[in-house]
């Protein structure tokens, strides 16, 4: 089968590789599309150390294909959204709702994959940049199909991050004031989970001022191309600021804006060894600077919820598809991304 394969050096739309049967409660799936999120591009880049060979991907949908013994919560013909959180369901930390947190569902990475005889890794216990992938059953989860499966893929990543960010990890109220610096995928999705949580103002920053006509549609209400104008907008500061590029100098002015009592929430990935810095001083009024994996999601619950919100058209998915490709175009997808003229680019199967 076709999938995109990373060995350390370059990266290949390959059409020899295989994957194994689903084991006891596990669910193979035949991906439909799957977005590109910037951190599959991080991988290549070294940005996110991750070992080699690996199958890249991490933001699909697509059919169950089978189930392993003892998974009873989907069926074949299912369409299902792929999470990237194989959690083990048996810890402290997913007993009290923190399944970002299980230890279970960090490093560890398996090679359900091999490509002419020789094991290939998984990305974030999920590759979703292949025909098929194998998955833990509580990473399968059930969605309507009447969802378009490019839309549906992005919730797996994109959604459950930006959205979750806000309303689960933030928790944004209503009339809040929230920046939100770098609206790619994760930044537009911050965006929108600020207008659902019914933020007040929301202003969004960056570099590429042909983001403005998007960042407004998923719910900004101002735009501005560098963080310089912010204090004109908002004189005391902002009470959510997100970083969602993963730049140390963003990082401090996401600190240096905030108003009293203001959160900074880092999503943005920035280099395993890079450090920020803040005024010790700065923090005095209550503030504070949290770390954010994942959107702090449970997506069992935030799944069928975002797919519902979308049915109800609240939470915009389609939009987000800018483009799609036949994966054998990765490199296009790449390119596009990489000069910001998506949205998000997904790939079909
Ligand atoms: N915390 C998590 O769990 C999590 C999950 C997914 C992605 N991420 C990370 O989030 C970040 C964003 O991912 P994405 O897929 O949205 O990326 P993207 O490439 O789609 O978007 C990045 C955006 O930042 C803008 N930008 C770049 N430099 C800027 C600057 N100096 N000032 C203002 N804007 C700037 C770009 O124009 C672009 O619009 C990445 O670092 C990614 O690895 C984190
Ligand atoms: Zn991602
Ligand atoms: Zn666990």
């Amino acid at each position: 089968m076709r999938g995109v394969v990373y060995d350390g050096k370059r990266v290949e739309v390959v059409e020899d590789l295989d994957v194994r049967d689903p084991g006891p409660g596990e669910v193979l799936v035949a991906i439909s599309a799957a977005g590109l999120c910037h951190s599959d591009l991080a991988v290549v880049d070294g940005t996110i150390p991750f070992p080699v060979p690996v199958v890249l991907g991490h933001e699909g949908a697509g059919v169950v294909e089978a189930v392993g013994a003892g998974v009873t919560h989907v069926s074949p013909g299912d369409h299902v959204s792929l999470s990237t959180l194989a959690n083990c369901g048996t810890c402290a930390d997913c007993d009290r709702g923190r399944p970002t947190m299980c230890r279970k569902a960090i490093g560890r990475p398996g090679q359900p994959f091999t490509q002419a005889g020789r094991p290939v890794h998984q990305f974030a216990s999920n590759s979703a940049f292949a025909e098929r992938t194998v998955v833990k059953a509580v990473q399968a989860i059930r969605i309507p199909k009447d969802i378009p499966m490019p839309s549906a893929a992005l919730i797996g990543c994109g959604v459950l991050t930006g959205v979750g960010a806000v309303l689960n990890r933030a928790r944004v109220d209503r009339g809040d004031s929230v920046l939100v610096i770098g609206t790619g995928g994760i930044g537009l999705n911050v965006l929108q989970g600020a207008r659902i949580a019914g933020a007040s103002r929301i202003v969004a920053v960056d570099a590429n001022p042909g983001k403005e006509a998007v960042a407004r549609q998923f719910g900004a209400t101002d735009f501005l191309a560098s963080t310089d104008g912010v204090r004109d907008l908002l004189p005391t500061g902002v009470d959510h600021a997100f970083e969602c590029v993963g730049r140390v100098e963003l990082v401090r002015q996401a600190v240096d804006l905030l108003d009293r009592h203001g959160q900074a929430v880092l999503l943005g990935t920035a280099p395993a060894t890079a450090e920020a810095s803040f005024l010790v001083s700065s923090m005095f009024l209550d503030k504070s600077i949290l770390g954010c994996r994942y959107g702090s999601s449970r997506p069992q619950r935030d799944i069928p919820l975002y797919a519902e919100l979308y049915r109800q058209g609240r939470l915009l998915l389609d939009e987000l598809v800018t483009e799609t490709y036949p994966v054998e175009d990765f490199e296009k997808a790449v390119g596009d991304a990489e000069a910001g003229r998506v949205a998000r680019g997904v790939l079909t199967f």
